[in-house]
């Protein structure tokens, strides 16, 4: 790589909405950790995302630092990137509420993560969940980040905050990168093991139908055990074969094997050696961040110095460009 050139510039953040699935660890995290090296990131829990749905007070505060305990233990480092909580740095509230207003209510209408989310929190469509967008848009204007690793789901909000900073900047100069989607090679969408035409969530009611990241071998082993399949009793990817498919995109992330070298391997076994397979490449795979997680949740300490350092870099940069925007917008500066 030529070094003598500024490096790209990542940001991307996760809702600390309990112990993430084995489908976003394959999906997301582990992605990037891979990709951290090769930009200047910032991560962040983003907390103050999770309040547009109600949290208990209690349970919020231990899962935004048990999901600040996972970054690091899926190995991103707090030495080479900005990891933080998102309600430690205040320029996150600051620029959103800017970027409220320049955001018209028609656009953030489209929204269809709105719409969803209105439909299961029928009795809580606060104004934060409609404006969750623009939240979200402040941070990644903040970093001036050049790619936002994303999921499907995230896309929509990606568009919006193109579409904000390009209108901010229209109006006023140049005063925000415009980020670019980020689709990882391995962008595999794991699927429920249980119905595989849906995807893994850890809020499904059927426990079987997800691997948590931090499960037990035995329990890893039981769930793919009982993973659903198909009659045909062969390891190939096909139309109609969405379990096996599914089972063989894990196995593949796990393993870094291809579908050719998968499907000549279990040429002439059964789903039963297969599922086992996947289960032990899966347990392999977890096994140094569960050590490294558990090892991390017994020093309290450290994680909070981490996360206050994080915050203290991250708030150093915000700042920079919430200033440039509060002069753009015309705030008075006090001299
Ligand atoms: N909204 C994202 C989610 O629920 C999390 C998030 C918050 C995020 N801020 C972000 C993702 C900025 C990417 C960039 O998954």
């Amino acid at each position: 790589m030529d070094t003598t050139q500024k490096r790209k510039k990542l940001f991307s953040a996760i809702q600390p909405s309990g112990m993430p699935t084995l489908g976003n660890y394959l999906g997301a995290l582990k992605n990037w950790s891979k990709m951290c090296n090769e930009f200047d990131s910032a991560f962040a829990v983003a907390d103050l995302h999770a309040i547009t749905v109600r949290q208990e007070p209690a349970k919020l505060r231990r899962q935004t630092l048990e999901m600040y305990a996972l970054l690091l233990a899926v190995g991103l480092d707090p030495k080479e990137n900005i990891i933080f909580v998102q309600s430690q740095v205040p320029q996150h509230s600051q620029l959103s509420w800017i970027l409220n207003c320049y955001t018209q209510f028609g656009e953030m209408s489209r929204m269809t993560q709105f719409k969803d989310k209105s439909a299961t929190h029928a009795d809580n469509i606060n104004v934060g969940l409609f404006a969750y967008p623009a939240l979200m848009a402040a941070d990644i204007l903040l970093y001036q980040a050049d790619f936002v690793p994303v999921g499907v789901d995230q896309k929509q909000h990606l568009e919006l905050t193109r579409d904000v900073a390009t209108r901010f900047n229209g109006l006023y100069g140049n005063t925000f990168t415009v980020p670019e989607p980020y689709i990882g090679k391995q962008g595999a969408k794991i699927m429920s093991l249980q119905e595989p035409e849906r995807k893994m969530s850890k809020s499904d009611a059927n426990v079987k139908s997800y691997v948590s990241i931090l499960d037990t071998p035995d329990v890893i082993m039981k769930k793919f055990k009982s993973a659903v399949t198909d009659s045909q009793a062969c390891v190939s990817y096909g139309e109609g074969k969405d379990g096996v498919n599914n089972l063989m995109g894990i196995y593949s992330c796990c393993t870094g094997l291809d579908y050719e070298t998968i499907q000549r391997d279990f040429e002439g076994k059964g789903y039963g050696d297969f599922k086992v397979a996947v289960a032990e490449s899966v347990i392999a795979e977890l096994a140094p961040v569960q050590e490294k997680y558990a090892q991390l949740m017994a020093d309290k300490a450290y994680l909070n110095q981490c996360a206050n350092d994080g915050a203290k870099q991250a708030s150093a940069i915000a700042q920079r460009t919430l200033t440039k925007a509060m002069k753009k917008v015309g705030f008075y500066q006090g001299k």
